[in-house]
């Protein structure tokens, strides 16, 4: 009896025993992609309401909050129509309404480097907006002189999206021409891929197409 009662206030104090974590279950899926295939696609990491409340803190953003994206950084920085034509707003990460996202993508960095020492030491991320029309041709997103970014995601924020919208992200490998697969931007669907690996593009959309798009970086001073 003695043991029976012990062994319930162990199970009582002790969630890892009593509960399985979703979160972590997550993650493990997530570490077993990356190491597989080099990229994981997620159907619903968030709920809707969370989801509902990070498009709504994008759309009530103003106009001029936005930049048209440029391509490449510092002395390669050029605004080029050619390659994209998307709208982003960099987010400094103290937003109250990130905090939540914050916390899920802080965990997963520490899952990561416990499992892949991948050795990601921060995170930046930002809105982006693709109105109708809009488009970026196929690139890594590792910029030329500055080889940080190890690991991309993408958070899509499309309630109601279709086949018939287009927009999907497709993903090549850096061998063949013919893509390896395409996503569509549907409300709550994520992709992680290794950000040196993947030539990718977004294919233009018939309406505004909304997400969270962000970049696990190494420390630039240790590369
Ligand atoms: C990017 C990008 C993909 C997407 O911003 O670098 O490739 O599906 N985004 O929005
Ligand atoms: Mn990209």
């Amino acid at each position: 009896m003695a043991y029976k009662s012990t062994l319930l206030l162990a199970i009582l104090l002790n969630p890892v025993v009593s509960l399985a974590d979703p979160a972590q279950d997550c993650f493990a899926f997530i570490v077993e992609a990356l190491l597989d295939q080099g990229y994981v696609v997620l159907p619903q990491v968030f709920d809707t309401d969370y989801l509902a409340c990070l498009l709504k803190e994008l759309i009530e953003l103003n106009p001029t909050d936005f930049d048209r994206a440029g391509v490449g950084r510092e002395d390669s920085f050029q605004k080029n129509m050619f390659v994209r034509s998307d709208k982003i707003h960099w987010l400094s990460g103290d937003e109250n309404y990130l905090s939540r996202y914050n916390r899920w993508v802080e965990a997963l960095r520490l899952y990561i480097n416990k499992h892949l020492f991948l050795g990601l030491y921060d995170y930046e991320c930002m809105f982006a907006h693709y109105p109708a029309g809009a488009f970026y041709k196929k690139h890594l997103d590792a910029f030329k002189n500055s080889k940080n970014r190890r690991l991309s995601s993408v958070l899509y924020l499309n309630p109601q999206w279709g086949a018939q919208d287009g927009g999907q992200l497709v993903v090549y490998d850096k061998i063949s021409p013919s893509p390896l697969f395409e996503v569509s931007p549907t409300f709550g669907t994520m992709i992680l891929f290794l950000s040196e690996e993947f030539p990718h593009e977004v294919l233009p959309a018939t309406r505004s197409r909304y997400s969270l798009t962000g970049w696990y970086r190494v420390n630039e001073s240790l590369v």
